[in-house]
């Protein structure tokens, strides 16, 4: 088991390059299968979550390659089994975008029920309501969802609360079906409009993603591409917060700031300077930041994806701050380890309730899921002291290189897996 260790104290400065959106990646993965052309995708990230994606799509037979870290070629022209079952799958939610790539193929798709963190309760009824309107039939059975269909027709689908997944699911299916699909009440996150941009380059119809309308004339056959994938948004607001939480002074580059706007504004309530440039923007914080609210949305609300590293942020901000989760319910468990470096939180449902303290304090807390993780270093890069971070397995899902960016930043933060490493770090730092 690995972990991070971290000194903390030193306020971040300098530079850091940020990667391709993993959410986005992970949807372009499985929609490149839909072609039997190769399709070469740049900017891909090298995160866990992405690698156990490219291992499926090589186990039911497409052809993957590497040429360069963040270049990936995938060929779907060798599919040979419709089942995705393998051993990983499950532990990523991303998995049911091959549902919707699959079935708008070929017709037919069974996928293991998708994981991922566990943050709440995770329904999928939206996209196999969607893969129903547009003639399929899905079944769940055996821990695997069923779907098949003779045809995929068009039709008008209305989206009974705003999913991500579910508008990216049935754009992808609806793209290969006959007739003109409207989805209504789409999630307009900047990865959606990634996902559409990408199955255009490939000769889909697709027209209105980033609105909540979006409307897709079915073509036959998609043609393969080369597509380079967005900046991740959520990986630019952690290290954002990061330099919030630090008292620090940081160019983040590689970003799209439009993406970072909900992010932003809450920094600069809270009392940061945040300058926007073309591809970058530069976080300076100084003094002791203050309260604020935020509450979670759907774009271009505040991401819910950010909520965790921001309230890290108000933890240790003057006055008491009020954040919302209204995405997922039980996205507060990492408060509990919070507590443990001092925070004075408390949460009553889908509030907190935070009073902000004055510093955190090294201590040996375990990250309970992606974003919470990111936020416990985020107050360990903060804290008086020592901070010990495990289950580090998470923040790996979705931070390429976390603790090499960090202390590029000049923050004192090794990734280690013994307490013998641990007693070393420490005597390191002493
Ligand atoms: C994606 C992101 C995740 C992010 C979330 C919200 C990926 C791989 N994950 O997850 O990091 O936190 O968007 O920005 O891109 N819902 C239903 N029925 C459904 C689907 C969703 O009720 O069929 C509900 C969910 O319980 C949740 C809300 O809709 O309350 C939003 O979920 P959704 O946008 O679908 O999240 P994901 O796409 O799974």
């Amino acid at each position: 088991m690995e972990q991070y260790v971290i000194k903390g104290g030193n306020p971040l400065t300098g530079e850091v390059e940020i990667g391709g959106a993993k959410n986005a990646a992970l949807a372009i993965i499985a929609a490149a299968v839909m072609t039997d052309d190769t399709v070469r995708l740049s900017n891909v990230p090298d995160v866990r979550d992405v690698n156990v994606l490219l291992g499926a799509i090589e186990d039911i037979g497409a052809v993957v390659k590497r040429p360069e870290k963040h270049v990936v070629e995938i060929n779907g022209s060798t599919i040979h089994r419709l089942s995705v079952d393998y051993d990983y799958i499950k532990r990523i939610r991303a998995s049911y975008y091959l549902l919707g790539a699959l079935l708008g193929k070929y017709h037919k798709a069974e996928v293991a029920l998708p994981g991922g963190c566990d943050i709440g309760s995770r329904p999928i009824d939206l996209h196999i309501k969607g893969f129903r309107a547009l003639g399929a039939s899905v079944d769940i059975s055996y821990g695997l969802i069923s779907a098949h269909a003779d045809r995929l027709v068009a039709n008008h689908i209305y989206l009974d609360k705003v999913s991500v997944g579910a508008t990216i699911n049935i754009l992808m299916a609806a793209s290969l079906a006959e007739g003109k699909t409207v989805i209504d009440n789409c999630a307009r996150e900047p990865h959606v409009v990634d996902v559409a941009n990408f199955l255009n380059s490939m000769g889909a119809d697709i027209r209105g993603a980033g609105t909540e309308s979006i409307r897709i004339n079915g073509v036959k056959h998609l043609h393969g591409t080369e597509y380079s994938v967005i900046p991740d948004m959520i990986e630019a607001g952690t290290f954002m917060c990061a330099v919030a939480a630090t008292g620090g002074d940081v160019t983040i580059r590689n970003v799209i700031p439009k993406h970072l706007e909900a992010t932003t504004a809450k920094l600069a309530e809270a009392g940061c300077q945040v300058v926007e440039y073309d591809d970058a923007v530069k976080v300076i914080a100084k003094g002791r930041l203050k309260h604020t609210q935020v509450a979670t949305l759907p774009y271009p609300g505040f991401p819910t994806d950010m909520q965790p590293q921001m309230t890290v942020v108000l933890g240790i901000a003057e006055g008491t701050s009020v954040v919302t989760e209204s995405i997922w319910e039980n996205r507060f468990k990492y408060v509990d380890e919070l507590a443990r470096m001092g925070a004075n939180i408390q949460v009553e449902g889908t509030i907190a309730i935070v009073n902000g303290v004055d510093h955190y304090t090294g201590a040996r807390v375990q990250s309970p899921d992606l974003r919470a993780g990111a936020a416990l270093v985020i107050a360990g890069l903060a804290a008086d002291g020592i901070t010990v971070v495990d289950d580090i397995y998470y923040i790996q899902r979705g931070y390429e290189s976390f603790a090499e960016k960090l202390q590029g930043l000049g923050a004192q933060i090794e990734q280690v897996s013994s307490e013998h490493e641990i007693q070393k770090f420490k005597l390191k730092v002493s």
